[in-house]
């Protein structure tokens, strides 16, 4: 049985794309309907990590859907009421910063601006080296916009990594639960 339609957008933190696949299948084995969308970066850059081409391949195979990867693919996502939430999760310290400045030339950004014009919710999965350095101030701008709530996050490695954060991928259920109801999932800084 279907709950509610979520957009899953993941953004160039390769690195992080397994642990938020992990959670894409947790959120579709708990009902939910996904439309998987991704950053041009994302889309087109293989890595280390893999090949974006399966990545499409294994967000297309859990979603039942094609991906959204172009701007005019998610332009309807908030005039037609696609999604009850968007969640950007890897969000890069690129992306936190276009959000924070007003700036859409990606699908996921795109696909957030149009979220929050048909007044709907958006989750954020943070994960950049820098979110307590250049990103910190991205973050603090979108802390206050209505609309917009944090996957919880921490320092990863303090100590070797002293101005890197992550969100805690095991708390998107959750954190999107809480979203959906408006909330914030607390604590969100731990
Ligand atoms: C292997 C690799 C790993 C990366 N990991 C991260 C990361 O964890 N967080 C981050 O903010 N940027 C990371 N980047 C940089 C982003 O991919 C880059 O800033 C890109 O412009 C992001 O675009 P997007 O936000 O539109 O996906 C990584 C790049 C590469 C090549």
């Amino acid at each position: 049985m279907n709950k509610a339609t979520l957009g899953y957008a993941m953004t160039g933190s390769f690195c992080t794309f397994e642990k938020s696949l992990a959670q894409l299948q947790t959120l579709i084995k708990e009902g939910y309907a996904a439309l998987p969308i991704l950053s041009f970066h994302a889309a087109q850059t293989d890595t280390r990590f893999g090949k974006a081409k399966d990545f499409i391949a294994r967000m297309e195979d859990l979603t039942g859907h094609a991906v959204l990867q172009t701007l005019t693919a998610v332009e309807p996502l908030g005039p037609k009421k696609l999604c009850d939430l968007l969640i950007v999760s890897p969000c890069t310290g690129n992306t936190l910063g276009k959000l924070a400045a007003g700036i859409y030339d990606t699908p996921v950004t795109l696909a957030v601006k149009s979220q929050l014009r048909a007044g709907r919710p958006v989750l954020l999965g943070v994960s950049t080296n820098d979110a307590l350095e250049g990103s910190a101030a991205s973050i603090g701008k979108l802390l206050a916009r209505r609309g917009i709530f944090f996957i919880p996050l921490s320092q990863d490695a303090p100590n070797h990594k002293p101005r890197s954060g992550v969100c805690d991928f095991s708390k998107t259920l959750s954190a999107a639960e809480a979203a959906l109801r408006g909330e914030q999932l607390q604590p969100m800084i731990f």
